[in-house]
């Protein structure tokens, strides 16, 4: 909670304003918002408004429990929620008007995304002439977490090396040893996996030259590893470039 809640946030107004960008009284867009906690922790900067975006339809219960959550993290939720509101979509068609926000944020959640380019040129669209696109992606899919079940299966890059009924097979195994977990593993974790888009930050950048953004700041996010299991197939900057924070801007 205390990550998602307190963390990004200062993370993305750092980023932000050392990118030269105000907050102050603009309106944002977060895309895969999922259970809207960011967002919560959004309100505390000096934004006009944010909108929380997402395939799914957070439920008024799972939005309705983020304060206690917050209060149960040790945290203050915030007291004025009549700067936000929740908004679902098909996934590729946004149900705003053209330069409603002046921001566009996301976090990992552009992995998840299956018409990457598609969304990108929404983002482009919706955001205002003068605004600007935070986008966080982790992880990439070759980098070592990239599979999303690295709690679970240890075995470096087995993503890449083995096929989807090994890696069942291995997760299965590893939810037995789990039963508090066993639902969330082979049902949430292994739908999350197999949706995943498996692009990387070279191809995300390609896909947003071509909707017309410009990458304005870039930080990457990369640890020291071990890439001798790696499949030769892979490049360097594919297994190494685990994420990516990035500023983009209109053409
Ligand atoms: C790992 S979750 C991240 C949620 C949230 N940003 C966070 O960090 O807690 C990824 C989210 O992306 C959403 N998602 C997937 N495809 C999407 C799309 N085309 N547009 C918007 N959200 C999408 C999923 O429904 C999910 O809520």
């Amino acid at each position: 909670v205390r990550s998602h809640y307190a963390d990004v946030v200062d993370q993305f107004a750092a980023f932000a304003g050392d990118g030269g960008y105000s907050l102050e009284n603009k309106t944002l867009l977060d895309v895969g918002c999922g259970d809207g906690l960011i967002d919560y922790g959004l309100l505390g900067l000096p934004l006009k408004h944010v909108t929380g975006l997402d395939v799914v339809d957070a439920s008024v219960k799972a939005l309705s429990g983020l304060p206690e959550r917050i209060r149960n993290a040790g945290l203050t939720p915030p007291s004025d929620l009549s700067r936000f509101d929740h908004v679902s979509y098909d996934g590729t068609h946004m149900p705003f008007d053209g330069g409603s926000f002046d921001i566009v944020f996301s976090w990992s959640a552009f992995e998840h995304v299956t018409e990457v380019e598609k969304v990108l040129a929404e983002i482009k669209r919706v955001m205002s002439d003068d605004g600007f696109a935070f986008i966080q992606v982790f992880p990439w899919f070759a980098s070592r977490h990239g599979s999303h079940l690295t709690d679970h299966i240890s075995s470096p890059f087995f993503h890449l090396l083995e096929s989807h009924a090994e890696i069942r097979a291995q997760l299965e195994a590893a939810a037995e040893e789990k039963p508090d977990s066993k639902d969330f593993m082979l049902g949430h974790l292994w739908t999350e996996f197999t949706h995943l888009n498996g692009i990387s930050a070279d191809d995300f950048y390609e896909c947003a030259k071509r909707v017309g953004l410009t990458v304005r700041r870039v930080r990457l996010i990369s640890m020291d590893e071990d890439i001798s299991a790696a499949p030769a197939s892979y490049s360097l900057s594919q297994l190494t470039v685990a994420g990516t924070l990035m500023l983009l801007v209109k053409n």
